[in-house]
């Protein structure tokens, strides 16, 4: 919805937004009561070697201020058995995207209004051209969603002691999860597997910790609680938003570790949010950036962290304190702030920020430009050098 260029909203505007969101709202909610079939929330994989494949996904918040743009045509494919690692600053819509992903975006203000997330499900099989059948989650209904998260999709949260229910105690919580996901178990083997996995996160005595509650425990504890948790339905992604950034350094690098290890012993793959780009470099296989609620730039670890392409990628670069950075001088920052997400230009989103802009920078915003089979980049500075462009 078209919004004055200034901050302020008349009461006339205000109402107008107010009915364009209920409008807006009552549209897509109702989409989501419709009855499906499963034709209607299923859709075909690109590359059967991806766990998920996110292929133009807009999510949207309306608010009293107007419509936020929180994702806007994000595409990236998680890889099985990888870690992918998503960094950009604070607002990009690095949560929303995971969210989105989970299907838990905080309705009805927040609603996935285009795109697909292809989740590449063994119970689906193939169709009749050999080609890998994938649930669409954007469209899938939330009696389906049930049997996919918490079990294949599972999500561990930067605080866990707000994830945790306080008044059970860690045995409960994870009984709980075993029975949800599978009814014929017994009592004595929800809680065999809840040891089993309380061991297997690094916990000791996890026969006490099984009758603890959660504020008995330290942060790394109920985060190792939370990564167990996480594990108990042999998930096939595990999405992190942040998992260690309420923890100190030493427990920040333990949890770390084991998560890489887990994943390697499992086979999941792991979404890994965070802002630090340390975290990335020492745990993930590939890298997406996000800015303003798109992707800038997208490749392997090596092609993000010895070849950044887009001028913001390399700002995030060199902000990052280095053990030869000189302490007397600041540390770089990039100057200007992010576009108000209510109000997004159509040109580039880092225009007001970049000090490599040319006349072309000026016009629509910049198409995904493939620089290798890896790594593609959404910046006007590569379009001569490559002639294979994507969007
Ligand atoms: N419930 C909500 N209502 C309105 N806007 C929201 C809501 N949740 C998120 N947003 C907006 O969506 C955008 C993306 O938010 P998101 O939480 O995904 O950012 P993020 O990249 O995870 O940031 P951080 O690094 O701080 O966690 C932000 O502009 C935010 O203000
Ligand atoms: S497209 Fe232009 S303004 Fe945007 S990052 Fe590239 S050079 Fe800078
Ligand atoms: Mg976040």
């Amino acid at each position: 919805m078209k919004k004055k260029e200034n901050n302020y909203i008349s009461i006339k505007e205000s109402r107008k937004i107010i009915k364009y969101n209920n409008r807006q709202m009552r549209f897509y909610e109702a989409q989501k009561r419709r009855k499906k079939e499963e034709k209607d929330y299923t859709s075909l994989m690109r590359d059967e070697n991806n766990i998920i494949e996110i292929d133009g996904l807009k999510t949207v918040f309306f608010t009293d201020n107007g419509t936020v743009m929180s994702v806007n045509g994000v595409s990236f494919d998680i890889p099985k058995s990888k870690i992918v690692g998503v960094v950009g600053e604070s607002g990009c819509g690095k949560s929303v995207t995971s969210l989105s992903i989970m299907q838990l975006v905080q309705a009805p203000q927040g609603q996935v209004t285009e795109g697909e997330i292809r989740f590449n499900s063994d119970e689906l099989g193939y169709d009749e051209n050999g080609k890998k059948k994938a649930y669409d989650i954007t469209k899938m209904p939330t009696s389906e969603m049930y049997k996919v998260r918490g079990k294949d999709i599972t999500m561990i949260f930067q605080e866990p002691m707000t994830s945790l229910n306080p008044v059970f105690t860690i045995g409960n919580q994870l009984d709980e999860i075993s029975f949800t996901h599978n009814t014929k178990i017994t009592k004595e083997e929800a809680k065999a597997r809840s040891i089993e996995l309380l061991t297997k996160v690094g916990i000791a005595m996890p026969e006490h910790v099984y009758g603890c509650y959660p504020h008995e425990l330290s942060g790394g504890m109920r985060q190792r609680v939370m990564i167990a948790m996480a594990l108990i339905g042999n998930p096939k992604l595990i999405i992190a938003d942040e998992p260690t950034t309420a923890l100190d350094v030493t427990i920040q690098a333990q949890i770390l570790e084991l998560l890489k290890e887990l994943q390697k012993e499992q086979g999941c793959s792991i979404m890994l949010i965070t802002h630090d780009l340390g975290v990335i470099a020492e745990m993930a296989d590939e890298v997406v950036v996000m800015y303003a609620g798109r992707v800038i730039e997208k490749g392997t670890a090596r092609d993000i962290f010895l070849n950044p392409m887009h001028p913001y990628t390399i700002g995030l670069q060199k902000s990052k304190p280095l053990i030869t950075s000189d302490s007397n001088k600041p540390l770089y920052s990039i100057p200007g702030q992010v576009p108000n997400p209510i109000n997004l230009p159509n040109t580039c989103y880092f225009k007001n920020r970049c000090s490599k802009c040319k006349a072309k920078c000026d016009g629509n915003y910049p198409p995904e430009i493939k620089v290798s089979d890896t790594h593609y980049v959404s910046c006007y500075l590569y379009e001569k050098e490559v002639g294979n462009q994507n969007d």
